[in-house]
């Protein structure tokens, strides 16, 4: 058996799953989040390891058998988020998050120390507010006399696996997300460091997602009864390990995710190939590889918004069921799910979301399936930009909450124009950490191999030739709402 930790932003997860991929076993626990401004996003590290040992205890006490048939234990984390240390490894203040929007004026800084081109010439990735090192310059700014006594960062995940192993590292794919890497040598960048003074000794060790850290301590192996026997391995970042988890492990292989935000990835192998900083260019959890990849920073979380305000003590389920009714393009209305603002393509933190056409016949319904549409046209932004790269597109496979309505998948089908793949399980980032547990503690001679195992296709879904063509004609208008909606914020 192996775990794979998720720790995401609402929740964290830890599931069992055997040898044969079926996830046996599984305990989430809630994690809170503070919005204390708008644009704001903060949570506590120490509640992140707690509820992950939490977790890891119940998970280990309902466990059959000996701890020890429990080969593996890895992690997939949020991305980004800014955790800061001080010499003894203390949290100096709360995580600064991934969606936290609070740092354009560090990003335009970031522009400006380096020019745009020389920035994407080292770190292939533009400056948006989510990426670490804008956090790092906030806090250096907002805060001299935290960022004084801070003496090492770490992201999310990497903060979990040092309070259970006492080891500090970051993996290569989550170090992608920071701006300070070189995603092709695959080293700290130098350039970065001296450009923005960040001393390269804050820089934790690299590793590979896949290598392999230490027991968990003495007083953690205590705590949940998990054995000083199994290998904890490094883990990915949430992305990569979606990717992982569906078995994104070959050139011509895209992913669709659906979490809090949403993601359209592709894997490739040539760290060099230039995307000119539309999309992200991070490397992979799997050896060697990279992938492209575009966000819609309002996902899941859209819908959940639209939950919370309309339908309040309604599950998302019964929320989204029906739409399979409402016909396609709900009856001329259109969401942009820019709640948050956006990144791919705008890259506008400011922008903001929107209803439009709405008529006294629409019902609660519609206003559900346009934002199902609103938050796939997003999506197929990121889609259309990796095509319009080289990169020859014709199934997806979908996972998250976009893969658990029948409709939602169809309609992905129908908008991305590619067949859309369903997996027979659609745990993404858990189980992509579940089979780095495998494969980095030696059960398996390749992530392929693990991947051929555990995953299997449920359902394809094809596009429909006249759908297809009613999306096309939205499309191309929810394109123009962005420009036209621009002023309302500036
Ligand atoms: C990726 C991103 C999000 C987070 C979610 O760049 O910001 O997908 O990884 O946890």
């Amino acid at each position: 058996y192996f775990i794979g930790v998720d720790l995401g932003t609402s929740a964290v997860k830890a599931m069992l799953v055997s040898e044969q991929g079926e996830v046996s076993d599984e305990v989430s626990k809630p994690l809170s989040l503070m919005q204390p401004q708008n644009g704001f996003s903060e949570q506590n590290p120490e509640e992140w390891a707690e509820q992950t040992t939490r977790a890891l205890k119940e998970l280990v006490e309902r466990f059959p058998y000996d701890a020890e048939h429990i080969k593996g234990l890895s992690f997939s984390g949020q991305m980004h988020s800014l955790v800061l240390l001080d010499k003894q490894n203390n949290v100096l203040r709360n995580a600064i998050l991934w969606n936290d929007t609070r740092t354009t004026a560090q990003c335009r800084e970031i522009e400006d120390v380096l020019g745009k081109e020389r920035l994407l010439d080292i770190t292939k990735n533009p400056a948006v507010e989510g990426v670490t090192l804008s956090k790092m310059l906030w806090v250096k700014e907002h805060e001299p006399d935290t960022w004084e006594q801070a003496a090492t960062f770490l992201l999310p995940k990497d903060y979990v696996r040092y309070k259970l192993t006492g080891r500090i590292h970051m993996d290569y794919s989550d170090a992608a997300g920071t701006l300070l890497l070189d995603i092709v040598e695959r080293t700290w960048s130098r350039d970065m460091c001296e450009a923005f003074a960040i001393d390269p000794s804050f820089c934790p060790p690299l590793l590979e997602s896949t290598a392999p850290v230490g027991p968990v301590t003495e007083e953690i192996s205590q705590r949940t009864g998990l054995s000083r026997e199994t290998e904890v391995i490094a883990g990915g970042a949430d992305n990569a390990c979606g990717a992982v988890g569906s078995g994104i492990l070959q050139e011509g292989r895209t992913l669709c995710s659906v979490g809090t935000s949403g993601v359209v990835l592709s894997y490739e192998e040539d760290g060099s190939k230039d995307f000119g900083g539309s999309v992200h260019y991070f490397n992979h959890a799997a050896p060697d590889a990279y992938y492209a990849m575009g966000v819609t920073l309002s996902a899941g979380n859209s819908l959940r918004w639209f939950q919370d305000v309309f339908a309040p003590g309604e599950s998302i389920g019964d929320l989204v069921e029906g739409v399979e009714d409402i016909p396609s393009g709900a009856g001329g209305l259109l969401f942009t799910p820019y709640l948050d603002g956006e990144r791919t393509p705008h890259a506008d933190a400011d922008i903001r979301a929107s209803f439009i056409g709405m008529d006294s016949s629409h019902g609660r319904k519609d206003l559900v399936r346009s934002v199902m549409e609103g938050i796939t046209f997003s999506l197929k932004e990121s889609v259309d930009i990796i095509r319009n790269h080289g990169r020859e597109i014709s199934s997806i496979v979908s996972i998250g909450g976009g893969a658990k309505n029948e409709a939602w998948l169809q309609m992905q089908a129908d908008i991305f124009e590619a067949d859309v793949i369903k997996l027979k399980s659609e745990q993404g980032p858990g189980v992509g950490a579940a089979m780095l547990a495998a494969y980095g503690s030696g059960a398996f001679s390749s992530l392929q191999e693990c991947s051929e195992v555990f995953l299997q296709v449920d359902r394809v879904f094809y596009p429909d030739e006249e759908r297809r063509e009613t999306y096309r004609a939205l499309y191309g208008l929810y394109k123009e709402v962005y420009e036209q909606t621009k002023a309302l914020n500036s």
